[in-house]
């Protein structure tokens, strides 16, 4: 059994689809077939423009069946590659031979296994935002829960479990909010509470300026000195140096999670009566501490997934991600990956770098098929815009929320300042400035800011002579610019 097709994407998530309906555009008369393991595919839907080059977009699963006409689909799995003679072969046995191929397998939560498979029903694999409250539904009667990861998701999970002790266990000695950082964590928290009380007193907005060694408590400031090179991670208790009076204060009230720092899992049982696990977590000291929890969260990550042999090796990235140039190429010839499974390996500009997000999911599986249909078209294409920029829109906890550029600071060492304007129950604005400049922005609510900030962004614009201005509500900052 064999098929040709002019271009074979893998993988059925976004950047796969993607990349499918990008070549639909740009060939339309050339055949497109999408091979995927599963016949439930997911794709883009109800795609908003919130700024010049980021959109906000809903991720909607549907039947392979229904895929937009021209794209060819298979329903099974890949098992080898023969790069130089251009075909595939799928776990069925099937043949197709291809001009271009992409790879799209995308990521693999990476959860942590206990071994037992029946102690591994309780241990839940995250691996994105918009699966939390999915979780919280699945956890509604569990008493103690424990968080694996020092991710953003995991923080987030943190801060969103209620009516339930969480245990957060982490390896390392700070917690790293890659996703959302504390404060915005907080606003959220806060942001619930209000929800739930009935007086509506006016929202008091605060704005604070600070250092990057502002950010951290005493001792870790010092400790922080000794090891400059390390990235901009918050200190865990960052919020004691943090006064946002009016704005986001009332922090001793809320049960915080019970972190467990330098500490992985040693052992998971079953607890006697069988109703729970007993964890047994060891610090890094050699210290054990014992717990027991209803569930086990599993929040570490995203692992580039490819279970598929090839003819000849593919060129690895360090996080085991497929490395891929700017147009998406790897080191194959016409093999091209996007998503997860893929590794930036071009030199990333000022403002970008690479998460796995289903925003550049799409972007990079729709820039593999421009780049692929260039290539057979003997067209040139360059790299689209959309990466010079970071940008991420997402919804988290009923709030808008826009990350833009290096919004936590990322690789800019210690040099950074961060300011903040905090209205209770509206909105949590972050600028990261360096220099006087903007390097990234979290925007949580309606603040119309987003192309403001790209703006700003990209322009260098120098913003000392505004001062704290910058965040005065009563200014609008749009006149500023215009
Ligand atoms: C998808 O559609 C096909 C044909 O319409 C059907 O046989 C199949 O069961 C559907 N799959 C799912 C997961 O709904
Ligand atoms: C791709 O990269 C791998 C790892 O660096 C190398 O072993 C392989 O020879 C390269 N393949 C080609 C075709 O360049
Ligand atoms: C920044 O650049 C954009 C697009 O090039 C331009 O429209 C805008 O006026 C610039 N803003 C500033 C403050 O320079």
């Amino acid at each position: 059994m064999s098929r040709d097709c002019t271009f074979l994407v893998v993988g059925g998530g976004i950047a796969g689809v993607s990349c499918a309906e990008a070549l639909t555009i740009c060939c339309p008369d050339e055949t497109i077939l999408l091979l995927t393991e599963s016949s439930v595919v997911k794709s883009v839907t109800n795609l908003v423009p919130v700024a010049r080059y980021m959109h906000k977009f809903d991720v909607r699963e549907q039947n392979v069946s229904d895929l937009r006409a021209g794209i060819g689909t298979i329903v099974d799995q890949l098992a080898y590659v023969h790069s130089g003679e251009h075909w595939v072969r799928t776990r069925t046995g099937l043949i197709i031979n291809y001009r271009y191929l992409c790879l799209c397998t995308g990521g693999a939560a990476k959860v942590f296994s206990a071994g037992e498979e029946e102690l591994n029903t309780r241990i839940i694999g995250i691996r994105d935002t918009d699966s939390v409250l999915e979780l919280q539904r699945r956890l509604a009667s569990a008493k103690d829960v424990l968080i694996l990861g020092n991710g953003g998701i995991a923080s987030e999970l943190a801060h969103e479990l209620q009516d339930v002790n969480v245990h957060w266990a982490i390896k390392d000695a700070h917690i790293s909010a890659t996703f959302v950082d504390p404060g915005a964590a907080e606003f959220f928290q806060l942001a619930k509470q209000e929800t739930k009380q009935t007086a509506a007193t006016k929202p008091t907005t605060a704005i604070k300026r600070m250092r990057y060694s502002e950010l951290l408590p005493r001792a870790e400031q010092e400790e922080e000195q000794q090891r400059c090179k390390r990235g901009a991670a918050l200190g865990p208790d960052w919020h004691r140096s943090f006064d946002l009076a009016g704005g986001c204060a009332d922090l001793a009230k809320r049960a915080m999670p019970k972190i467990y720092y330098n500490s992985q899992i040693e052992r998971v049982e079953q607890s006697p009566a069988g109703t729970a696990l007993s964890v047994t977590l060891k610090h890094n000291d050699g210290k054990v501490e014992h717990l027991s929890c209803d569930f086990i969260v599993s929040a570490t990550g995203v692992q580039p997934r490819h279970e598929y042999e090839t003819d000849r090796p593919f060129h690895l990235a360090a996080d085991g991600g497929i490395k891929v140039d700017e147009m998406m190429r790897t080191n194959l010839s016409e093999v091209y990956a996007a998503g997860d499974v893929c590794t930036a390996g071009w030199s990333n500009g000022a403002h970008w770098f690479q998460m796995r997000l289903w925003t550049q999911a799409r972007q990079m599986g729709a820039m593999a098929g421009r780049s692929m249909a260039a290539v057979h078209e003997g067209e040139t294409v360059y790299q689209d815009f959309c990466f010079e920029l970071f940008g991420h829109v997402t919804q988290l906890f009923g709030f808008p929320v826009v990350l833009l550029g290096r919004f936590n600071g990322q690789d800019l060492g210690r040099d950074y300042e961060l300011l903040v304007r905090c209205t209770r129950n509206k909105e949590y604005i972050k600028f990261v400035l360096q220099q006087g400049r903007l390097r990234g922005a979290i925007l949580i609510g309606d603040t119309d800011l987003a192309e403001t900030c790209e703006n700003l962004i990209l322009n260098g614009t120098d913003l000392t002579p505004y001062g704290d201005d910058i965040l005065n509500p009563d200014i609008d900052i749009e006149d500023y610019f215009d």
